[in-house]
C-alpha cells in the first residue's frame, strides 16, 4: 500500500492511506507519485482529484414527485450509476407504475407522501432511514403549475402552487436535514425559469419559484457550514406530464427528462471543491412555430 497524508480540509479529516481515501468515497485518479511522499506537492495534487462522490454506488436518494417526469428520469440515472431511490408522490397507482418501469426492486422503494402535509415527509424520511439507513440526496422536485391571468386565478390553485411548490419544498428538506448533515449530502430544487423571468398568466407559479430559487439560495449559504452541498436547477420547457401535457414528438424541441437527470448525476461528481449554486437550463432552440 502506498502511504499518504492528505488533508481533505472540507471534509475535515486526514486521511492515511489511498484505502481509507476510497472508503471515504474520494476517487484518486491515475496517482503518480510512488512511496511515501510529504508537503504540500502532494496536498495539492490530491485534493486536485477529489471528486465530491467519485463513486454513487451505494448512495441513497428521496426524490418528491418521483412517479414521473423529471422526477422519475433522475430516478432511472441515479439507479444507472448505482444507487438506492425512493420516490414518493400523492398517486399510488402512479408510483406502481413508476416502480415497474424502474425495474430494481431491492433499490427502489415507492412511498405515498403529500409534500404539503409535514407529517407525511417526516415519515417519509423515516421509512428510508428504517430500510437503508442514509439518505444522502434529497431531490425537491414535486410541484404544480397553474396558469391564469391574475384576476383569474383561483384561491385554491394560488394555495396548491405555494403549499406544494414553496412550503412542501420546506417540508421535505425540514425532514431530511438530519440525515443529509449526517452523510455531508446534497440538497438539489427543481425551481424553473420561471424563478426568474415572470410572464403573463404566470403570477402564482411565478411567485413560488422566484421564491424556491431564494430559499434554495438562502439554504446554500446555511447548510455548506455543514458541508451538505445545495443548488436549484432552472429549467425552461420540459417534456413531461406537467400542467395536463401528454408528452409526444410534439415535444421534440424540449429538454427531454433524462437530460436533467444526466445534470443531477454531474452534480453530484462535481469535485467536492467547487458548487454550482444556481443552474438555468434551456432548450438550445426554441420551439420554431
Ligand atoms: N415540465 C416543465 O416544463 C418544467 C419546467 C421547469 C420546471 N419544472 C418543475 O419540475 C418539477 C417536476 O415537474 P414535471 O415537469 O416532472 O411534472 P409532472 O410530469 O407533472 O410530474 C410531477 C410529479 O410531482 C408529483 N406531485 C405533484 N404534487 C405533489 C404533492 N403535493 N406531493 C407529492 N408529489 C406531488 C406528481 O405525482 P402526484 O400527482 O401523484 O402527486 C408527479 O410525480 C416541478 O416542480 C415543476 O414545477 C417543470
Amino acid at each position: 500500500m502506498v502511504y499518504v497524508e492528505a488533508f481533505a480540509r472540507q471534509k475535515r479529516f486526514v486521511l492515511h492511506s489511498f484505502s481509507e481515501a476510497e472508503k471515504e468515497g474520494f476517487l484518486i485518479r491515475d496517482f503518480p507519485i510512488q512511496g511515501r511522499s510529504q508537503g504540500s506537492d502532494l496536498y495539492s495534487y490530491f485534493y486536485k482529484n477529489l471528486s465530491y462522490m467519485s463513486t454513487l454506488k451505494g448512495k441513497v436518494a428521496y426524490i418528491t414527485g418521483g412517479s414521473k417526469g423529471i422526477g422519475l428520469a433522475i430516478a432511472q440515472s441515479m439507479l444507472k450509476e448505482g444507487m438506492s431511490v425512493a420516490i414518493s408522490a400523492r398517486s399510488e397507482e402512479a408510483l406502481r407504475n413508476a416502480e415497474q418501469q424502474l425495474n430494481a426492486p431491492e433499490r427502489v422503494m415507492t412511498i405515498v407522501s403529500d409534500v404539503t402535509r409535514p407529517q407525511d415527509e417526516l415519515n417519509a424520511v423515516a421509512k428510508i432511514m428504517e430500510r437503508w439507513g442514509q439518505l444522502d440526496v434529497l431531490i425537491a422536485n414535486a410541484g404544480v403549475g397553474h396558469f391564469a391571468a391574475v384576476d383569474q386565478l383561483s384561491l385554491e390553485q394560488w394555495n396548491q402552487m405555494i403549499d406544494t411548490n414553496l412550503s412542501g419544498v420546506f417540508h421535505s428538506l425540514r425532514a431530511s436535514l438530519d440525515s443529509l448533515k449526517k452523510s455531508k449530502g446534497y440538497f438539489i430544487s427543481i425551481a424553473s425559469l420561471a424563478g426568474t423571468n415572470f410572464f403573463a398568466s404566470g403570477s402564482g407559479y411565478n411567485a413560488t419559484k422566484f421564491g424556491l430559487v431564494g430559499f434554495t439560495q438562502a439554504a446554500m449559504l446555511d447548510l455548506r457550514q455543514y458541508d451538505v452541498k445545495v443548488s436549484t436547477i432552472m429549467p425552461g420547457s420540459v417534456a413531461t406530464y406537467f400542467n395536463n401535457n401528454e408528452p409526444s414528438s410534439k415535444d421534440a424541441w424540449k429538454i427531454q427528462p433524462e437530460d436533467i437527470g444526466q445534470m443531477v448525476i454531474d452534480l453530484l461528481m462535481m469535485p467536492q471543491r467547487t458548487l454550482p449554486s444556481k443552474i438555468e437550463v434551456r432548450p438550445s432552440r426554441p420551439d420554431l412555430k
